[in-house]
């Protein structure tokens, strides 16, 4: 195996934002309980006409100009996604289209809020096996198009953005890709799901009348299935690569709940200055919420060349995982 890295990024979030003061007029809600329970002040929401396609394409934009390369000299594209614009075709295959990416394939990958994290995995092993030059991994959701917004327990949590990692070959001297630790356990799918519209429960009138294709969530049974998980996950990657807490700059975790991060903070002992978090701007966008961490860590200056990079996410199936990099950016 080669060295892997993580060589360019690039995120897009739509410029509408719904705040708490909107969902108040919308459900019975408050600012304050929207704040002290999950510490999201605002998010980004998508206009009718936008879907997750759109996003992707914004994201792999900005990521192919910061590395300064064509979409033409990708080799593999992979959407990372619980929000396609289609069930078929992939999504992978309409933002392969509009990049003009000529010379790649590609798929979408559905992992819930760990699909960014396992499509980094994937790129590391095409990359690392020497299979492929140039993976671009996306992760875009448009969630407002699965969320119902009469139902207060979950509209307030979710947004919509996109982000794009590109992976290449480590230059000499260079580490990367570090190592990960991933783990499904589908005894909890039912907690966190979307009813309708798959095999299981094909759309029909009844399906829509009891809004089965909106995500449905247990809140209580995720945080703390989340909490144990998520922590204990990250602490085994780092011991099984003889590294401690102290020596990783940055954790950027999934933003589903601050109360979360916290709470997995404190299990880790990882101090919060240490710790990415921009749940306050843009809720959970499920797939997005890695890339656009990463990007608000490098633009703090949080982030830096040769810094230890711990990514770490908890997502409906149950999905859970951590990836230990070193930045090379
Ligand atoms: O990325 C995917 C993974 N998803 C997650 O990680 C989400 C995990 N879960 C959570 O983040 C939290 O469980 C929630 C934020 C969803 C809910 O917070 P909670 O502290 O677990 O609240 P709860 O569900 O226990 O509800 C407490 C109360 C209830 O009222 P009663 O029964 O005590 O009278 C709810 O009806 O808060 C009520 N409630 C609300 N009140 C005002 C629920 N949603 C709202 C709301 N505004 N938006």
């Amino acid at each position: 195996m080669r060295n892997v890295k993580i060589s360019a990024f690039g995120c897009y979030v739509p410029p509408g934002v719904l705040t708490n003061q909107d969902l108040e007029k919308m459900v019975d809600t408050t600012d304050e309980w929207i704040l002290t329970r999950t510490g999201i002040h605002e998010r980004h929401i998508a206009a009718p006409e936008v879907a997750t396609s759109d996003l992707a394409v914004e994201a792999a934009k900005l990521a192919l100009a910061q590395r300064g390369i064509e979409a033409s000299e990708l080799d593999a594209i992979i959407v990372c996604t619980v929000t396609p614009d289609h069930l078929f075709p992939s999504t992978a295959c309409l933002v392969q289209d509009r990049l003009g990416a000529k010379n790649v394939w590609g798929f979408d990958l559905i992992s819930a809020c760990c699909s960014f994290l396992y499509g980094m995995t994937t790129a590391a092993a095409m990359v690392g096996s020497g299979m492929h030059n140039r993976v671009m991994v996306i992760g875009a959701d448009t969630m407002s198009r699965i969320i119902d917004y009469t139902d207060r327990a979950t509209c307030v949590l979710f947004g919509d953005g996109a982000g794009a990692f590109i992976f290449e070959p480590a230059a000499e001297g260079e580490v990367g890709y570090v190592g990960h630790k991933h783990m499904i356990d589908g005894s909890g799918a039912s907690v966190l799901r979307m009813p309708a519209g798959g095999s299981r429960l094909p759309p029909s009138h009844e399906t829509v009348e009891q809004r089965l294709h909106f995500v449905k969530q247990e809140g209580q049974a995720v945080f703390k299935f989340a909490v144990k998980h998520m922590g204990d996950i990250s602490a085994q990657l780092l011991a099984q690569h003889g590294l401690k807490t102290e020596d990783v700059a940055v954790m950027v975790p999934h933003q589903a709940n601050l109360r979360i991060i916290n709470a997995c903070a404190d299990r880790l002992k990882m101090p919060l200055e240490h710790v990415m978090i921009n749940i306050q701007r843009y809720g959970n966008t499920t797939s997005g919420t890695l890339p656009l961490a990463t990007r608000d860590a490098v633009d703090q200056g949080m982030l830096k060349k040769g810094d230890y990079v711990l990514f770490a996410a908890v997502g409906a199936g149950f999905t859970v995982g951590a990836s230990l990099w070193r930045w090379e950016i």
